[in-house]
């Protein structure tokens, strides 16, 4: 039977354990959070923070945000809107992939476990390396494409059936919950697009707009780029926004098929 032996540093040790001072009224919480520094030699570690929820915002966010302010200034993660629309504060809270500013901490019971979203290389702390999922964004084109001329004296319009047809998709806020949920990603996702940059690329395939269909589902026609969804759904259960990824992705298939039988 073969063996494997893992590098050192590929274990997570058990860090620093920050508790809180005592006082009157308190409701503490433990935040035990995922930490690196890749400009240390130490291995990651977690590092359990004691939180005073009467004096803290609901939402997971909250509590890092005071984390960072009141204990410990060099905790790093990524947020901005705090409202679920920049897609900025994903991360994967009590084991599953979602937006740190819309995950309510009532929501999860006893120790609060926080890491960065999986299988992404990680700057450091909560932040992963978004650099391969932009270009994979990038790689669609996510912008309408014509060949003919815009009517000179107005924008090129859509039916409100035809705009319907982009509901369930124009929301997706790219936050990659769903794409770093998913196995086949996990395994081959410098080649498979995942379900973010899939739903995204039929969210230009379905707009009435768009004249360029033919070479987008000719740049998907590919083994490794559409076809490694194997409809496990990890992506529609986890995506914040409730989308259904793995349904666009299905649509992106039927759309391959109904031009293979012209
Ligand atoms: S489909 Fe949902 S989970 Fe995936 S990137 Fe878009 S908003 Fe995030
Ligand atoms: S349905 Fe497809 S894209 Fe979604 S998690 Fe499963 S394999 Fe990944
Ligand atoms: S901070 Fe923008 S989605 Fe959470």
């Amino acid at each position: 039977m073969a063996e494997f032996t893992l590098p050192k540093n590929s274990k997570i040790t058990t860090g620093k354990h920050h508790a809180a001072k005592s006082g009157a009224g308190q409701k503490l919480r433990r935040f035990k959070i995922y930490r690196y520094d890749p400009d240390s030699e130490a291995t990651p570690r977690t590092e359990t923070y004691e939180v005073d929820l009467a004096s803290c915002g609901p939402m997971i966010l909250d509590a890092l945000i005071k984390i960072k302010n009141e204990i410990d200034p060099t905790l790093t993660f990524r947020r901005s809107c705090r409202e679920g629309i920049c897609g900025s504060c994903a991360m994967n809270i009590d084991g599953t992939n979602t937006l740190a500013c819309t995950k309510s901490i009532a929501d999860v019971s006893g120790e609060v476990r926080i890491y960065p979203l999986p299988h992404m290389a990680v700057v450091k702390d909560l932040v992963p390396d978004m650099t391969t999922f932009y270009a994979q964004y990038a790689s669609i084109k996510p912008w309408i494409r014509t060949q003919s001329s815009p009517p000179p004296d107005k924008e090129r319009l859509q039916s409100p059936a035809d705009r319907k047809l982009i509901d369930g998709l124009y929301e997706c806020i790219l936050c990659a919950c769903c794409s770093t949920s998913c196995p086949s990603y996990w395994w081959n996702g410098d080649r498979y697009l995942g379900p973010a940059i899939l739903l995204q690329a039929y969210r230009w395939i379905v707009d009435s707009r768009d004249e360029d269909t033919g070479a987008r589902l000719d740049d998907l026609e590919d083994p490794f780029r559409l076809y490694r969804c194997h409809t496990i759904m990890n992506c529609t259960k986890t995506c914040p926004k409730g989308l259904n990824p793995a349904k666009a992705i299905a649509e992106i298939k039927k759309a391959m098929l109904a031009r293979r039988a012209v």
